[in-house]
């Protein structure tokens, strides 16, 4: 039996396989009027697609707790009942083809306010339809970007009931796993990072400081998402800086202080925090820090980037590298990955009866 198709639960959820979708914006959603924010008929059928291809389980792209917490104005929201009551149609499609869909909770601090990428995704200003950013020091991401507003004691406690209310609409919306966006230097990541984070209150300096705002909307969210169901956490391993920049070994202590407060999976990916770094990239570059957070803290994880072939993957999951793959790009390229990888490994996977005769 492939261990790729062998389900793997996390309290009360079965998810059927250990192929997953990364989160992966898609800049495709209204950008003004009533429907703000909203999924479109192009999310339902990026998340279908997949769900009918037989990925295990689905998560959303990075979905704004709110209007400012928007990387691009054409980012997904969740901060009002239009936007809860349009994801409901995808969730329970996602779930008629035995998928689980999940829902990346996102900030995006000093990175906000940005086009599309295929517009260059430039910062866009006030006058440009783009508004000013916030983060936990006054410093920009690079000198394209606006300085961000330094949040206050009374703005991080907004931000985090914020997070938390988002929670309980991905919950009435039928989202089975929420995950807490702390990668790739949005609001949260920021926090974490001596680079991006200058604060000399308590959420600043310190390791213990620095991850205070992270702990703090991990409890906010497990106060309002059932105890049954799932919650995961993306993380940067590390900021790829040679001084200065979050670290692994800062990754595996944060793991099991992450693990106390309630969190079942660490996604495991990197960068994104510094501009200009050198990120050494190669197939599975990322699995060894997922590889590290499982063996010392025993807290599952999520490998993620640059998997593309299924004996890759097989490898990942039956060594015990990680517990589950997410794919990104190559789920783009073939939404059907997870049944030929079944074909290629000899596993079980949902094929759709309409679908069965192309087995
Ligand atoms: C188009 C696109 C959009 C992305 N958007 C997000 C996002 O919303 N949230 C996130 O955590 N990562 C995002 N990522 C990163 C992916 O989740 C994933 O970590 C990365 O693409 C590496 O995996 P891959 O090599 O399988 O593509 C995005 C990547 C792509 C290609």
């Amino acid at each position: 039996m492939s261990a790729l198709f062998e389900p793997f639960t996390l309290r009360s959820l079965t998810v059927p396989n250990r192929i997953w979708m990364a989160p992966m914006c898609q800049y495709s959603a209204v950008a003004e009027g009533p429907d703000e924010g909203a999924p479109t008929d192009w999310h339902f059928q990026h998340l279908a697609a997949r769900a009918v291809g037989g990925t295990g389980l689905i998560l959303t792209e990075a979905t704004a707790i709110s209007p400012e917490g928007r990387i691009s104005p054409h980012d997904l929201g969740l901060w009002n009942d239009t936007q809860t009551e349009a994801f409901r149609r995808i969730t329970a499609f996602l779930k008629s083809q035995g998928s689980v869909p999940g829902i990346q909770l996102a900030h995006a601090g000093r990175k906000a306010s940005t086009d599309a990428p295929w517009r260059g995704g430039t910062p866009l200003g006030t006058d440009e339809g783009g508004w000013r950013p916030a983060g936990p020091s006054p410093l920009p991401f690079d000198d394209r970007h606006q300085v961000p507003a330094e949040l206050t004691a009374d703005g991080i406690r907004r931000v985090t009931a914020e997070f938390a209310r988002a929670a309980e609409r991905a919950l009435a919306a039928g989202f089975e796993v929420a995950e807490v966006h702390g990668a790739h230097g949005y609001l949260i990541g920021e926090f974490l990072s001596p680079h991006s984070n200058h604060r000399t209150d308590g959420y600043g300096g310190t390791f213990e400081n620095r991850t205070r705002f992270a702990l703090e909307v991990v409890d906010a969210i497990r106060a309002v998402w059932p105890d049954d169901r799932p919650l995961f956490f993306r993380i940067s391993a590390t900021d790829w800086l040679e001084t200065n920049g979050w670290t692994p070994d800062d990754t595996v202590r944060l793991a099991a202080l992450l693990r106390e407060h309630g969190v079942d999976l660490l996604d495991v990916s990197s960068g994104g925090n510094a501009s200009g770094v050198r990120i050494p990239l190669g197939p599975g570059y990322q699995v060894p820090f997922a590889a590290r957070v499982r063996r010392e803290t025993g807290l599952p994880v999520g490998a993620v980037g640059l998997i593309t072939e299924p004996d890759q993957a097989e490898k990942i999951v039956a060594n015990g590298e990680a517990d589950a793959v997410l794919l990104g790009r190559e789920l783009l390229r073939d939404p059907t990955w997870a049944q030929r990888a079944a074909r290629a490994l000899g596993g079980d996977v949902h094929v759709p009866d309409q679908y069965l005769r192309a087995i």
